[in-house]
This record gives C-alpha cells, sequence and structure tokens, in this order.
C-alpha cells in the first residue's frame, strides 16, 4: 500500500497563493522506464504534481528513486511511457528554450568560452539576439550572481561554486519558464552548499522565477523549496507533498526545523517497509 499524498503544514497563505497564482506544469500520472537489452528500468510510478508560477518547488527522495529521470521528462530529453507533462497547457514533446537545466557537474560551461561567452552564447542561438545585445543581458545576469568582473574570465581559472553561479546565469539570462536543477550544489563543501542556498533564495526574490529543484538532502529542500514532493524509494512514487515555505537558512538548528526533518525521514525511510 502507498501512503495517500498528504498535505504536512498546512497554512492559508499558501492556500491563497495556489488559488490565485497560475498553474504552469503539470505532470500527471507519469511512468518512466529505461529499455536496456536485458530489462526495462521503472525509474518512476504514477507520479503527478502541480508547480505553479513562482514556486520553489523540490522533488526529494533517495538515491535512484528516479527524480533526475523526471527532470529529464520535464526538461523533455526522456518521454513518459504513460501520463502527461505539460507547460502552460501545452504538452512538452522535446526539450524547449522554455525550461534550462542547471546540472551538478561542474564541466558544463565549455571551456574554450570566456564567462560571458558562455552566458551570451546561448541567447545568441535560441534567443537570436544581436551580439551587442547578447553581451548586454548576459552581463546583467553575471551581476546579479556577483560574477560580472570575471565576465572575460574562462571556467578552468574558477572555483566549483563560481562555474555553478556562472551555470545559473546563464539559465535565468534564458529567461524560462521554469528553472530545472538537478542537485547544483551537491558536488560543493558545505559552507558554499549553504551560501550557493542563500544566494539562489536572494535570486528568486529579485528575478522571480519559477524553479523545480532535485535534492536528495532533507535539509536543503526545507530551505531553498516553498513547496516539496516527497519520492519513495526506486521506482520513485509520490509518498507526501507538503509546504516548507516558513524556512530558510536562519532556521537551521531550530527545535520545529529539526521536528520537520525528523517528520520527513520518517516518510521517506521509515514506511519503506510498508509501501
Ligand atoms: N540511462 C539509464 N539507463 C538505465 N537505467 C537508468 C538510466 N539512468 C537511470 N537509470 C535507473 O533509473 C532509476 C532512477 O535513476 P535517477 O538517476 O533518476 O535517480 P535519482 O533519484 O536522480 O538518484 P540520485 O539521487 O542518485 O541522483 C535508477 O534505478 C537508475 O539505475
Ligand atoms: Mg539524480
Amino acid at each position: 500500500m502507498v501512503a495517500n499524498p498528504t498535505l504536512m503544514f498546512p497554512d492559508r497563505a499558501e492556500e491563497i497563493r495556489a488559488a490565485t497564482s497560475e498553474k504552469l506544469l503539470t505532470v500527471e500520472n507519469v511512468n518512466l522506464e529505461y529499455r536496456t537489452r536485458e530489462r526495462i528500468v521503472r525509474a518512476t510510478h504514477d507520479v503527478s504534481f502541480d508547480v505553479y508560477g513562482g514556486d520553489r518547488f523540490v522533488l526529494l527522495g533517495p538515491s535512484g528513486c528516479g527524480k533526475s529521470t523526471l527532470l529529464k521528462a520535464v526538461a523533455g530529453f526522456i518521454q513518459p511511457t504513460s501520463g502527461t507533462i505539460s507547460l502552460d497547457g501545452q504538452a512538452v514533446r522535446g526539450p524547449g528554450a522554455d525550461r534550462i537545466v542547471v546540472f551538478q557537474e561542474f564541466d558544463q560551461l565549455p571551456p574554450w568560452k570566456t564567462v560571458l561567452q558562455n552566458v551570451a552564447f546561448p541567447l545568441r542561438v535560441a534567443k537570436k539576439l544581436k551580439r551587442a545585445e547578447a553581451n548586454e543581458r548576459a552581463l546583467h545576469y553575471l551581476e546579479k550572481v556577483g560574477l560580472a568582473s570575471f565576465a572575460n574570465a574562462y571556467p578552468h581559472t574558477l572555483s566549483g561554486g563560481m562555474k555553478q553561479r556562472v551555470a545559473i546565469a546563464r539559465a535565468l539570462a534564458m529567461q524560462p519558464r521554469v528553472l530545472l536543477m538537478d542537485e547544483p550544489f551537491a558536488a560543493l563543501d558545505a559552507l558554499t552548499r549553504r551560501k550557493m542556498q542563500e544566494e539562489l533564495l536572494r535570486l528568486w526574490e529579485e528575478v522571480n522565477f519559477t524553479l523545480l529543484f532535485v535534492t536528495h538532502s532533507i535539509e536543503e529542500a526545507l530551505v531553498v523549496g516553498n513547496r516539496i514532493l516527497l519520492l519513495s524509494p526506486h521506482p520513485g512514487r509520490v509518498r507526501a507533498e507538503l509546504n516548507s515555505h516558513q524556512y530558510s537558512q536562519d532556521s537551521f538548528g531550530r527545535s520545529d526545523f529539526q521536528r520537520s526533518v525528523a517528520r520527513i525521514h520518517h516518510l521517506l525511510f521509515e514506511q519503506t517497509e510498508t509501501a
């Protein structure tokens, strides 16, 4: 038996937000599989969720539960075996500039391009901007992530955190309908990771984008997200959906935050036997 999706931490403000902001992304009864010559690996089972404009929606679950696969399906890199994914009411049929992904790996920036060229290039190709316009917009977003003075640097001269900032600037410069992030801070040291989470929240307030964020860290999910979808271990099924907008960096160590961590841990792992 799978636990019904339960809404924890219900909050009036959240209800109002859901009622007033527009539904942007809909994932409905999505099954995802990998077919190899030897076997079929089911990655997710019957997953449904809605992301509203301005959400910081987090997919949280243990390793192998299909988070990255789900994100790839939303990005349009893979097709569901059943179920539908739609953005603004249109079925997602492939990759598009309305969904940009930031990955965990530090090598997502072509090393032969400067920081500015890295951010400006997709704007020229996908958005058909002229060089001057693309550079101007690229510089604007580099300023937002605090890297304008590194515009002419090459990626190999940057730290991991700086490379991730460039990747975020490049994604935001495209002004996607949804920004997709797959464990973007997981390869950073703990202090830098916290700093990046804080910066992401500040950027979200400044730039006002919609975020779909994947992590297997409960703490990161609570800090980064305003809503969290808990997925059960492989194959990923929806275990619960909860609100978490009341938490920020300052919540670490607070007793209500720790209680939420413990509750989510229980939902994720201790029901496994009965799921
Ligand atoms: N290219 C592939 N071919 C076959 N099976 C795959 C492939 N990619 C992923 N899988 C399988 O699909 C399942 C879900 O994988 P996925 O990478 O989506 O998990 P995840 O939740 O992102 O895990 P992690 O937290 O470790 O990144 C796993 O069982 C994995 O082994
Ligand atoms: Mg993954």
